[in-house]
């Protein structure tokens, strides 16, 4: 139990790890949340910092989710948790990992909106679902230019996508996990579905030269 009270707290620090904050003050002496979206992410980092920035913190916000998720796999191996159990355990640490990017301790708990360390939470859990996903949302930002409606629509698909068996039969666990995500996704997402709603969401040009 010390054990699994150890790899909580790691998980949580994990996630809390506030990449776009530490390198936008470190490296360009900007905080991204006091501009264009306020958001803590990646998103936000390649609006306001650039296209550079903006994909060296997708990757670190992607790693922490992977490596929270791979935790449980780390437990299994040292026998502190039975094989049938490993995906629970990887559902916990990720969520965790994404409550603590939503959360981060480190930044007076004002972080991102969780996609980013969610996609690399799915990646370790089901990789072929996580390319399904990673499909809509590209091909919903291309179509759109609106970061959050693709999150939200790949975040959907991951559930529903399940649940109609693409990949064998749906696994009861990762359905329920599936829907909760889009759950706190559409919460976290509160702001962006307005500003949808309303006209007046910022695009992202994927394919745009950018300052950096
Ligand atoms: O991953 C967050 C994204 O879906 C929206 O970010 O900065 O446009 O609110 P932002």
């Amino acid at each position: 139990i010390a054990l699994l009270i150890i790899t909580i707290i790691a998980a949580y620090l994990l996630g809390s790890i506030p990449s776009s904050v530490w390198y936008g003050i470190g490296y360009f002496g900007i905080d991204v949340r006091k501009h264009g979206s306020g958001n803590a992410g990646a998103t936000n980092t390649f609006r306001v910092l650039g296209k550079r920035a903006g994909t060296i913190v997708m990757l670190i916000d992607v790693m922490k989710g992977w490596t929270a998720t791979c935790l449980a796999s780390m437990l299994f191996y040292m026998g502190a948790i039975a094989e049938t159990d490993i995906l629970m355990y990887k559902i916990i640490f990720g969520v965790i990992a994404i409550v603590g990017h939503i959360f981060p301790v480190f930044v007076g708990f004002k972080g991102g909106k969780g996609i980013a360390t969610l996609l690399g939470m799915v990646l370790a859990i089901h990789p072929e679902l996580a390319a399904m996903s990673i499909t809509i949302f590209l091909l919903t930002l291309i179509a759109s230019q609106f970061v959050s409606l693709s999150s939200i629509l790949a975040t959907l698909a991951f559930p529903v996508l399940s649940l109609l068996g693409v990949f064998g039969q749906p696994e009861t666990l990762l359905v329920i996990f599936g829907f909760v995500m889009f759950v706190l996704v559409v919460i976290t997402h509160q702001k962006n579905i307005v500003r949808l709603l309303n006209g007046n969401e910022s695009r992202v040009n994927i394919f745009a030269r950018s300052k950096s």
